[in-house]
């Protein structure tokens, strides 16, 4: 009796001591989700499972326990973005950053860095001084590689996938695509030239070698009617990966709306870019439709809810069917946390909790879909950058 008392003590020892060396690398105390939450059932088949965080929610209770208990990875809505780390130019705010980068190290999550170079959410004086004409095109090239290097410096060590750079193709309703496919409207284009996107790539290893480093953008996975969007960005980055340009993976935002198809190329295309050695993510998952109102949104199609479960479930099985996809993110959770009835009239109801963060049907099967993912490939994960490079 004694004897299995020491076996058992000495075994949870040995538990513990392997546990809290994980929370050693992590920095903080171990961490134990739920067995069938999101997070736990996707670590069987090395699936991250992440969600966008506005920080400051995390003082909610219930925000913060199904941030912790569900995701395995986290993404700050809008706290790495220009706009919000130097508000005034040279006076850096990491705060609210910060902050999450420490709830995901106390939690054993890790963290998707969003977003580098992007044309939204520039800060006010770098916008007005370009159109003033009080920064040059030189100096604004000079301002963007000391942005890259220092907010990647800042945070070295900490990030698994950077966002670098976001939203670069021409949608087939954009009015001036370059040859390429590249948005000739797009700020940065149009004053520092398209090889400026290889730059923040070049930029952000420097800063960070052991960083992986994500090419980002919507309806880049079969979303789009003719797949011309998809079709760019995978000529560009192979072209890019040919010429040496550090890039290691592409992620496919999934912002879907039920009134349009589910995307049926998804895998395919996912699986295109993974067999370029790349690899892929969905970065920014949510599903909307039309809706009764802003606050309680619910659906005004009675079939509406099982719909958005079926596209949920449908995005994470073209997921898990490629080894090589790395990560499947949520853009926030909870309908009262979307970005999307303030940008949509009318639509909402695109996240996997209510608006009183109960569980949807969406919820419930993305779990059933993990738990029944016991035959999918096993992805290589967590890691940093593989031995391709
Ligand atoms: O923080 C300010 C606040 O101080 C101010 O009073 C208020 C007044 O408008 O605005 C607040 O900023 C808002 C910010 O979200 C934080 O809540 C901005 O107006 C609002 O435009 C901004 O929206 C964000 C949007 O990007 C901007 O384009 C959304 O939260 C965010 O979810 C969304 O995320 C993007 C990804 O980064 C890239 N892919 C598409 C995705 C959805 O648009």
């Amino acid at each position: 009796m004694r004897l299995r008392a020491l076996t058992v003590a000495a075994t949870s020892a040995a538990a513990l001591l392997a546990a809290s060396s994980t929370a050693m690398a992590h920095g903080g105390p171990a961490y134990h989700p739920p067995s069938d939450s999101l997070r736990a059932l996707a670590a069987k088949v090395g699936l991250r499972v992440g969600t966008a965080v506005t920080p400051s929610y995390l003082d909610q209770q219930a925000y913060a326990s199904i941030a912790a208990d569900q995701f395995s990875t986290v993404t700050p809505e809008n706290e790495m973005k220009w706009q919000v780390v130097e508000p005034t130019r040279g006076t850096y705010d990491w705060s609210g950053a910060d902050r999450l980068v420490q709830f995901a190290q106390q939690h054993g999550q890790l963290v998707r860095g969003h977003t580098l170079l992007w044309h939204n959410q520039l800060p006010d004086w770098l916008t007005q001084g370009v159109a003033n004409g009080t920064i040059s095109d030189a100096e604004l090239r000079d301002l963007l590689h000391k942005h890259i290097v220092d907010e990647v410096t800042h945070f070295k060590g900490k990030i698994w996938q950077w966002d670098v750079a976001n939203e670069f193709f021409a949608n087939s309703w954009d009015p001036h695509p370059l040859p390429d496919g590249i948005n000739g409207d797009n700020f940065w284009v149009q004053h520092l030239g398209e090889g400026i996107i290889a730059d923040a790539f070049r930029w952000a290893h420097e800063a960070d070698p052991h960083a992986l480093l994500f090419y980002n953008d919507y309806n880049i996975a079969g979303e789009d009617g003719t797949n011309a969007k998809s079709d760019a960005v995978y000529n560009w980055v192979k072209k890019m990966l040919a010429e040496g340009v550090p890039i290691d993976g592409v992620g496919d935002q999934g912002h879907l709306d039920l009134q349009y198809g589910f995307p049926t190329k998804m895998r395919q295309d996912l699986q295109r870019f993974a067999d370029l050695g790349l690899k892929v993510a969905i970065t920014e998952a949510d599903v909307r439709t039309f809706v009764n109102n802003a606050t309680e949104q619910q659906p005004t199609d009675p079939l509406a809810p099982y719909a958005h479960a079926n596209y949920y479930d449908e995005m994470l099985k073209a997921c898990l069917a490629v080894r090589d996809c790395i990560s499947f993110t949520v853009w926030s959770f909870g309908d009262s946390y979307s970005w999307v009835p303030g940008f949509f009239t009318g639509e909402g109801y695109a996240d996997i909790y209510d608006v009183n963060l109960q569980p949807k049907p969406a919820y419930l099967a993305l779990q059933e879909q993990l738990a029944l993912a016991k035959g999918a490939p096993h992805r290589p994960g967590p890691g940093n950058r593989g031995p391709r490079h």
